[in-house]
């Protein structure tokens, strides 16, 4: 059964990931982390000339905006739940012609054919599915033999104080004089959507339906799913995993 349309969605969620969108990119643009973990996402996918990228749960779109504006010869579609993120997505990207932009739930079947991407990411959503095991085997399926899927999730029990930390380590090598007064700004600027932000964060933490998981579990999954992978790596203030899987059958060396 295809989901593409208005899909099913727990209220709960729908709130959650709604309140979420309000506040995501006021946060984001400043949350040096975040920054770099896009950087190393872009990276990590690595396409090559003319490759259709998908970017599952894009949330506002950050990644496909930030990867197209460094590549011109790429085309990408970016798929997630939430119309209040997908909105924000879109309004990013009224000029660009080489995203589209759709409603998917990741609980169902993607509509999508066998093979049709080069390269997936799948940025902080994991967690948040039904399935995880599910997801991954559906991102393999519609990823081309010899494909690229750039996986990051959270690390079991993470701590927002070590992501936080990161930032201000990386504002002070930044800024090595004008750290303390950028920080003060920003704490300042942005206070009330951080509180939200921070609030969102600690509810999704206490939600025992989301799925954190260890080292060996995600190795396991993305195994038994059909990706061969590479070793896990820690990433985001060394709160998230980060995984590279290519649809193949043996193990990266
Ligand atoms: C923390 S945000 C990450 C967004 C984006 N990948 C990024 O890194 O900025 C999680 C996203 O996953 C989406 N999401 C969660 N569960 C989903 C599902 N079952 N189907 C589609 N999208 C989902 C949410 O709507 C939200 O946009």
């Amino acid at each position: 059964m295809f989901c593409t349309g208005e899909c099913h969605m727990n209220t709960n969620r729908e709130l959650l990931w709604r309140v979420y969108s309000q506040v995501y990119d006021i946060v984001m643009a400043s949350f040096l982390p975040y920054q770099i973990l896009t950087e190393r996402v872009a990276a990590s996918l690595s396409p090559s000339p003319g490759s259709r990228i998908l970017d599952a749960g894009c949330g506002t779109g950050h990644l496909l905006h930030y990867l197209l504006r460094w590549r011109s010869d790429l085309e990408a579609v970016g798929i997630d739940f939430s119309t209040a993120m997908l909105n924000r997505a879109r309004a990013k990207s009224k000029d660009s012609r080489r995203i589209t932009w759709r409603k998917v739930n990741l609980n169902y079947p993607l509509p999508f054919s066998d093979g049709e991407f080069d390269a997936i990411a799948c940025v902080n959503v994991l967690y948040a599915v039904d399935e995880p095991l599910f997801l991954l085997q559906e991102l393999r399926r519609v990823l081309r033999e010899g494909g690229r899927l750039v996986l990051v999730t959270p690390i079991y029990r993470p701590k927002m104080g070590s992501i936080f930390g990161e930032h201000v380590q990386q504002l002070k090598e930044r800024n090595p004089k004008a750290w303390p007064v950028i920080l003060l700004g920003q704490i300042i600027r942005l206070a009330p959507s951080l509180v939200v932000f921070v609030a969102a964060n600690r509810s999704i933490q206490k939600d025992r339906s989301f799925h954190f998981f260890k080292e060996d579990q995600l190795y396991r999954m993305l195994l038994e799913s059909g990706f061969r992978t590479s070793p896990l790596e820690r990433v985001y203030g060394d709160q998230a995993w980060l995984a590279v899987g290519e649809k193949g059958t043996k193990p990266i060396l």
